[in-house]
C-alpha cells in the first residue's frame, strides 16, 4: 500500500490520504470507514460499478453498519441536479443522518456528484472516495471540486468539498474496458508533460506493462501521477494561478468535446490538444520542436489520437472551435488563453498566456495537411 498525504494549508483539519492498494485494499477500506465512525452509509454508485464490484465493497464495510446503496444509470449525462435530488431523497428515506457517511464508488461522475451530494447534504457530511477508473483515480478524485452538469454547461453548479479520504484499488481497472483505460491515460501524460520529465521517461520506458495493468507499475503511476496533481492543488486549492496548468490541452479539448457533441472521449479530445497546444507553444518559440516531437511520439504509442484528422472531424469545425474557445470560461474578455508547456516536464512561468486566433487558425488548418 501507499500513502499520499494531501495538506490543505487554510485548514489542517481537511487534509487528507490518498490510499493507493490492491489485495490490502478492502482492509484499508474497513479502517478509514471505521475510524469515522458514521452513524450510516450511503454507497452511491452507477449500475455498471454496481453490477461489476457493490458486492466487494459491501463485505469489507464494518461489521453491522447500517448501509443504504443509491444508484444511478452510468454516464456523463446522469450528472445533474435532478439525480442530486435523487440521491439525497433516498438518503434522507433510508434516514442517513448528519453523522452519515457517503461512500462515492465508481469514475469521475459518481465523484462529482457524490461529492457535491455529501456537500450540501444537511450542510455537509463526511464522505470518502473509492475512484473505480483510471481517470478518477489520478485526477478527479483529488483536488476537492464536485459538480454536476446543466443544460448551460458542463460543472456549471459545484462547490469546493474535500473527501476524508481516497481510497484506490488498481484491481478495479481490471474490469475497465481499454478505451476507459486510454482516456486516463491521456491525462496521466499531461501530468508528466506539465511537471515531471522522469514521469515521462518512466511511462515511455514502462509502456507493455503500464497497458497490460500488471499491478507494481499502475501503483507507482498512479502514486506519480497522484503526487503530481496533489503538489499542483496543495500550492492553489482554488484555482488562482498554478492549477491553471492542469489545463494543459483542455483549452482545445475542450472545444473538441464541444463540436463533436461529446461523441469524443475526453481524453481523446485531450489528447488532441496536447498536441495542437504544444504545436501553438513551438510557434511562439517555446518549446523545442524535439520536445513536440516527443509529444505525438508518447500519445501515439499509448494508441491515443494526435490529430484532429483521426478524430474524423472535418476542417469546417475549425470556426465553431475557435468560437467556442472565445466563450470558454478559460478565455478573459473574448481572448483565448492556453496553458503551454515550456520543455517536457515544465511549463511557463505566467501559467498560462493569452494566444492570437490567427496563429490558431494556422495550426489547425495544419492538422488537416
Ligand atoms: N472533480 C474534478 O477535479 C474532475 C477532474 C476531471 C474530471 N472530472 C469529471 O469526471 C468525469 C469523468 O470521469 P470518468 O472518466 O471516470 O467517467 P465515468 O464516471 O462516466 O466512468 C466511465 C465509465 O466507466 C464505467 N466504469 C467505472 N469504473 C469501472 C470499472 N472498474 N470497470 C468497468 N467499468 C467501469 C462507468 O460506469 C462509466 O460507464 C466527468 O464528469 C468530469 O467532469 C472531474
Ligand atoms: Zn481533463
Amino acid at each position: 500500500m501507499r500513502e499520499i498525504r494531501l495538506n490543505i494549508v487554510r485548514n489542517e483539519d481537511l487534509s487528507y490520504s490518498v490510499f493507493i492498494c490492491s489485495s490490502e485494499w478492502g482492509s484499508v477500506l474497513n479502517k478509514v470507514v471505521s475510524s469515522i465512525k458514521p452513524t450510516s452509509v450511503a454507497i452511491v454508485t452507477d449500475t455498471v460499478v454496481s453490477k461489476l464490484h457493490l458486492r466487494s465493497i459491501v463485505s469489507y464495510l464494518p461489521e453491522g453498519i447500517n448501509y443504504v446503496t443509491v444508484e444511478i444509470p452510468a454516464g456523463e449525462k446522469y450528472k445533474t441536479r435532478k439525480m442530486k435530488e435523487y440521491i439525497e431523497d433516498k438518503m434522507l428515506e433510508f434516514g442517513v443522518d448528519r453523522k452519515g457517511l457517503v461512500i462515492a464508488f465508481g469514475g469521475g461522475v459518481v465523484g462529482d456528484i457524490g461529492g457535491f451530494v455529501a456537500a450540501t447534504y444537511m450542510r455537509g457530511i463526511p464522505f470518502i472516495q473509492v475512484p473505480t477508473t483510471l481517470l478518477s483515480m489520478i485526477d478527479s478524485s483529488i483536488g476537492g471540486k464536485v459538480a454536476v452538469d446543466t443544460p448551460y454547461g458542463k460543472n456549471m453548479i459545484g462547490s469546493f468539498y474535500q473527501p476524508k479520504a481516497v481510497v484506490i484499488n488498481v484491481d478495479f481497472l481490471k474490469t475497465l474496458p481499454s478505451e476507459q483505460i486510454k482516456n486516463g491515460l491521456a491525462e496521466v501524460i499531461k501530468h508528466a508533460i506539465i511537471a515531471d520529465k522522469n514521469f515521462f521517461d518512466f511511462l515511455l520506458e514502462n509502456r507493455n506493462d503500464i497497458l497490460e495493468l500488471v499491478n507494481d507499475k499502475l501503483e507507482e503511476l498512479i502514486e506519480v501521477g497522484c503526487s503530481i496533481k496533489k503538489r499542483v492543488v496543495e500550492s492553489d486549492e482554488k484555482e488562482s494561478g498554478l492549477r491553471k496548468i492542469l489545463n494543459f490541452g483542455h483549452t482545445v479539448g475542450h472545444a473538441i468535446e464541444s463540436v463533436s457533441n461529446y461523441r469524443i472521449l475526453h481524453g481523446f479530445a485531450v489528447s488532441v490538444g496536447m498536441v495542437i497546444e504544444a504545436q501553438v507553444s513551438n510557434k511562439i518559440g517555446i518549446l523545442p520542436k524535439e520536445d513536440l516531437e516527443k509529444i505525438k511520439e508518447i500519445l501515439s504509442l499509448y494508441g491515443l489520437p494526435t490529430s484532429l484528422r483521426e478524430l474524423k472531424l472535418k476542417p469546417r469545425i475549425i470556426s465553431d472551435m475557435v468560437r467556442f474557445m472565445r466563450s470558454d470560461k478559460k478565455s478573459i474578455s473574448g481572448e483565448i488563453h492556453m496553458s503551454l508547456p515550456k520543455r517536457i516536464g515544465e511549463m511557463i512561468d505566467s501559467f498560462s498566456l493569452p494566444v492570437e486566433e490567427s496563429l490558431i487558425l494556422s495550426v489547425f488548418r495544419d492538422q488537416f495537411n
